[in-house]
């Protein structure tokens, strides 16, 4: 895509000879000779860069720059001056330039200075929509009372110091609270650690969590921070507080009681400030009866207990929750919005979800990726969750030929390469070992856009 370059200078032989340069590599321009005519002439949608004068019939162009950062703060200017003092170039900056050229201009600093400007305003969009989608990945989305309680437990949780304990079926969006309660936490710049206590090895986790000093055993060649160490000042996630062995939760125990830790191998103990949130899908009671849970380590994790409804108990969210993955989805993968209909949605709704919302999350990035179509109807969901259990299953449907059951695998395969590629089709066209003009075609005939 050619960048559209607004050039405002008030000496026509500059307007015409820098628009011709400018053309011949390949940029597009637009013109301005005054304050009045640039304000009048910019549009933040059509103008990726502006090109400012200083000095202009009825001002200074400084006050088109002031003017230009507040009704599009993301475009970048670049200003010349024939007049070019350092001061002005402060100002130009302090102002909000991108960058500042002098006259007589050079055609070959102007094109490195437009190229850098140009990239820079890229760089910074593509950062904030990575930003904007990590934020909307760690939001707990639902409106129904349920999840409106959550919220609201967390938001009175995370200005105390006080611990969590947030229990609740696998995939209701424990670690999210665990986040949030972080995130509204006067801890949110300090470090979030999580540990999973379910995946090390038992032998490991008292080092994880607590680090060891060089030697303390075999294979320590160095001193090692833990866990405690890492999270000091901010949260020490525990996941899958149940499946922690008794000895280590004796360790915890004493590590929450004193608030100091002890490395192994190590002989001196070291203060830590840390708040821990821990997690669980079991039940805890039930552990503590049978002696697989110690209970005064309950009680002092348990403090303030955030309980995860389980997606059947708020299925009103399915709405929200549904449109929020499949734009998700759409976005990371490139793909223009799809929309769900009504009909999709209650067939959804309808759905037991035993996995809960992360189950949830899944179908909706099969469903976007199998469906070719912009709308994502009743009949695809209940493809998916009739015959799910397999992949041919979920391609099976009653009434359809043979060639459209063919024809719906061929999409579903080639969508899938593509987004593995990253839209790339001759990257994709050579994994699947077709000719590029092969792929295209076939693409063409599958309605396949790219
Ligand atoms: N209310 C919600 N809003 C938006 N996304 C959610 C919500 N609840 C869960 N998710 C998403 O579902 C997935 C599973 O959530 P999470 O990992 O927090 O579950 P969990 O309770 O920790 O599960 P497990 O016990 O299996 O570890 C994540 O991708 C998460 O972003
Ligand atoms: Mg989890």
């Amino acid at each position: 895509m050619s960048a559209t370059i607004l050039i405002v200078d008030d000496e026509k032989n500059i307007r015409v000879s820098l628009a011709r340069s400018l053309s011949i590599e390949g940029y597009r321009c637009d013109d301005a000779d005054s304050v009045a005519s640039a304000l009048a002439r910019f549009e933040p949608q059509s103008h990726d860069l502006v090109m400012l004068d200083v000095q202009l019939p009825d001002g200074s162009g400084l006050d088109v720059l002031a003017e230009l950062k507040g009704r599009a703060p993301e475009t970048p200017v670049v200003v010349m001056s024939g007049h070019g003092t350092i001061e002005m170039a402060k100002e130009a900056i302090r102002l909000g330039a991108h960058d500042f050229i002098e006259k007589p201009l050079s055609i070959d600093k102007i094109l490195i200075t437009l190229h850098n400007a140009l990239e820079f305003a890229n760089q910074r969009r593509e950062l904030e929509t990575l930003r904007a989608l990590a934020r909307s990945g760690s939001e707990l989305v639902g409106r129904s009372r349920v999840m409106s309680e959550v919220r609201e437990r967390i938001s009175l949780a995370a200005p105390s110091r006080g611990r969590v304990l947030i229990t609740g079926e696998s995939g209701t969006g424990k670690e999210l609270i665990a986040r949030a309660v972080h995130e509204e936490s006067d801890r949110a710049d300090k470090p979030f650690v999580k540990l999973n206590c379910a995946a090390i090895p038992s032998e490991l986790i008292e080092s994880e969590l607590f680090g060891h000093e060089r030697g303390a055993f075999t294979g320590a060649h160095q001193a090692r921070k833990g866990k405690f160490e890492l999270a000091h000042g901010g949260t020490l996630f525990l996941d899958e507080i149940g499946d922690m062995r008794l000895d280590v939760q004796a360790k915890l125990l004493r590590a929450l009681q004193e608030g100091e830790i002890e490395r192994v191998g190590g002989a001196r103990p070291i203060r830590v400030d840390v708040r821990v949130v821990a997690a669980t899908n079991k039940d805890l009671e039930a552990a503590i009866e049978a002696g697989e849970f110690r209970e005064d380590l309950y009680y002092r994790l348990n403090v303030i207990p955030i309980d995860a409804p389980p997606l059947r108990a708020h299925k009103e969210d399915v709405p929200e929750l549904v449109a929020s993955f499949v734009a998700r989805v759409c976005e990371e993968n490139g793909m223009k919005r799809k929309d769900v209909t009504s009909e999709a949605l209650e067939a959804l709704a309808r759905h037991d979800w035993p996995g809960n919302v992360r189950e949830l999350r899944n179908a909706c990035e099969r469903l976007v990726i199998l469906t070719p179509a912009t709308v994502i109807d009743g009949a695809a969901v209940r493809r998916l969750l009739g015959e799910g259990k397999t992949v041919a299953g979920a391609l099976y449907r009653p009434g359809a030929s043979m060639r459209d059951l063919v024809a719906d695998a061929e999409r579903a395969i080639i969508l899938a390469a593509l987004n593995a590629h990253g839209g790339h089709v001759t990257q994709t066209a050579a994994a699947l070992q077709l000719e590029r003009s092969h792929l295209y075609k076939k693409m063409r005939a599958l309605g396949i856009r790219d």
